[in-house]
Formats: C-alpha cells, structure tokens, sequence
C-alpha cells in the first residue's frame, strides 16, 4: 500500500535517524555526507527519503549522494562489520540481484560498472512468493512465511511448470497463474485443500522458484566464464537458495558469495556502503536531485 508507505516514512525519518545517530555514539555534526535511495521504489516513500536528505544535508553543509537501490543491494556484499573478517566477491562476478520488485542477473565489472545481462519480463521472485502467499491467505510479506512453512512440507508432492525462456531472461507469471487455478480446481473437490496442505504447497513452490532462478544463473555462469557468484536482494534471505548456493560451491566449483542475513531485505547500511564508495570518488549530487520510480540501471 504505497500511500501507508509513505506516511510511514514521513512519521519515522526523523527518529530513526536520531537512532542511529545515537547507538553509532556519534553526533551529526560527526558526518561528512548524506546518501540516499533515489530509485527504484515507491515514489511516495522516495520522495520523504529524498526531501530529508537534502535538507539535512544543507543544514549540515555536506554533499549530497544519490545512491541506486538495485545497485546497493549488490553492494551490501562490501560492508565490514567491526572485528569480522570476511572475503568480498571479486571481480568481475556475476550477482542474481532477487526482490520484490526485480529479478536481475547482473555482470559486476566494478563497484559501478555493473551490466543487466537477464531480468524478468513480468513477474519479480519475491513478487511470485508474495502473491502465492497472498492466495493461500498468508500474510505479506509471502517470502519469509512460504520459506517457513517449506520447511516442513514435501517439495515434491505438486508439480507446477517451468517457463522456457531465451537467454538469461526470467519469466513468473505463468507460474504464479497456474498456482492460482491449481487451488482454484482443487479447492472445488476439496474446501479444506489449501489448509491441510499448506507447508506441501510451500515446499513445491519454493522448490520450483528456486530451480528457475538457479538454471539462468548457472546459464549465465557458464556463458560468461565465471565462478564468482554471489545473490543479494529480499530473496536471498530464502532458507532454501542459501542451500542451494552451498551446494553450488561442492557441486559446481562456485565461489558464492552469501550476504548476512541482515543485509538481504531493504536496509540502510547497503545505502551508507555504497555512499562511501561514491564519496571516495567525489560523486555528488546537486539539491535539484528527484526521485525515480523505475530503471537507473
Ligand atoms: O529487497 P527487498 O527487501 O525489497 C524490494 O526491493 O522489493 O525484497 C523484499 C522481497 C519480498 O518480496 C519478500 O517476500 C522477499 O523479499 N523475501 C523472501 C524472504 N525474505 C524476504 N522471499 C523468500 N524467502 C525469504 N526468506
Ligand atoms: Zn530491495
């Protein structure tokens, strides 16, 4: 509901960011700039995020950085965590970039050089989760829900198709279609259908998002030589694709590249990382700088 969004977001800026400021043990004078998503999204909630960046940067006299949101997912995989050592994927990788909103297989040349070489043509994966959930009579968000119940389901006891597509280009719409009759016609016989079967449709749905996801990238990984692999996005919270990319490391020789769970869904840290890498090189933005819904990639 994108008019909740926003309102949620104009309520909340200011003592998040208060928050922040305060368990970080800094003052805000403290900062040397202010990054923020300027796209994709929701616009509504965009246009918060953008207005109260530029007008605490003003306030504070600091440069203003635009950051991408697909692009910041991606770069989620370079925040250091204090004492933690980790390896960063190197480039160049490939990264299946999963969301709500995109699904993207993306060449990553440079911490700004990356290249959409597949995306889908209707339906994003987290969309696909979220939708299914929503005809089960799941709750929003679908991803983490379906992830949960799949655990205790058969991933083979339904079978739903696969789309054929060119190239490394996804497809999801048909799938999220004949999910919906599939429980349409059973629920006719069968009133009861969705309830004694929910973690078996859970389990087969994911089983069946996760295999589409993974033959495009082990597609991709092959066509453009490459073992570096990493994914990123809301979906790549899912239980299941982390196994996946476990077993791709034994199986196919990958190095894959995980993020920390608490990188994966929508959050601020991935907007500050890539913030840093763009005020290392000096890229600023001026206070005309607005919003975009869509693209930026
Ligand atoms: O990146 P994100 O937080 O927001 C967008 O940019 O869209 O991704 C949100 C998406 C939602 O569709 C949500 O259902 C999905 O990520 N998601 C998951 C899981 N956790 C979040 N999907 C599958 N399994 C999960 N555990
Ligand atoms: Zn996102």
């Amino acid at each position: 509901m994108p008019e909740l969004a926003s309102r949620a977001h104009q309520q909340n800026i200011i003592p998040v960011i208060h928050q922040a400021i305060t368990e970080a043990g800094i003052k805000k004078e403290d900062l040397d700039a202010v990054a923020f998503t300027r796209g994709p999204g929701l616009l509504g909630s965009l246009l918060v995020g953008t207005s109260f960046s530029k007008a605490f940067a003003m306030g504070l006299n600091i440069p203003l950085i635009e950051v991408n949101h697909m692009q910041a997912h991606i770069l989620a995989h370079f925040a250091q965590l204090h004492n933690q050592e980790k390896t960063v994927p190197q480039f160049p990788f490939l990264c299946l970039t999963v969301s709500g909103g995109h699904t993207q297989i993306v060449l990553v040349k440079d911490h700004f050089d990356m290249e959409v070489v597949g995306q889908t043509i209707d339906d994003a994966a987290g969309e696909t989760f979220d939708k299914a959930a929503k005809i089960m009579g799941l709750p929003y968000p679908g991803g983490p829900v379906i992830d949960k119940l799949a655990q205790q389901g058969n991933p083979d006891k339904f079978k739903f198709p696969e789309p054929n597509m060119k190239g490394f280009d996804y497809s999801f719409s048909g799938l999220k279609t004949s999910f919906l009759y599939f429980l349409r016609d059973n629920l006719k016989t069968d009133p009861e259908f969705i309830e004694k079967n929910k973690a078996d449709l859970s389990a087969s749905l994911q089983k069946t998002i996760i295999k589409i996801l993974l033959k495009k990238l082990k597609l991709a990984a092959k066509n453009f030589d490459t073992q570096e692999i990493a994914i990123a996005g809301g979906v790549s919270a899912n239980s299941e694709l982390r196994q996946a990319m476990e077993t791709a490391r034994s199986e196919w020789g990958w190095q894959t590249y995980i993020p920390q769970f608490q990188f994966t869904t929508d959050n601020a840290a991935m907007i500050a990382v890539t913030g840093y890498f763009k005020f290392l090189k000096g890229e600023f933005i001026g206070q005309d700088a607005v919003p975009y819904a869509r693209g930026g990639m």
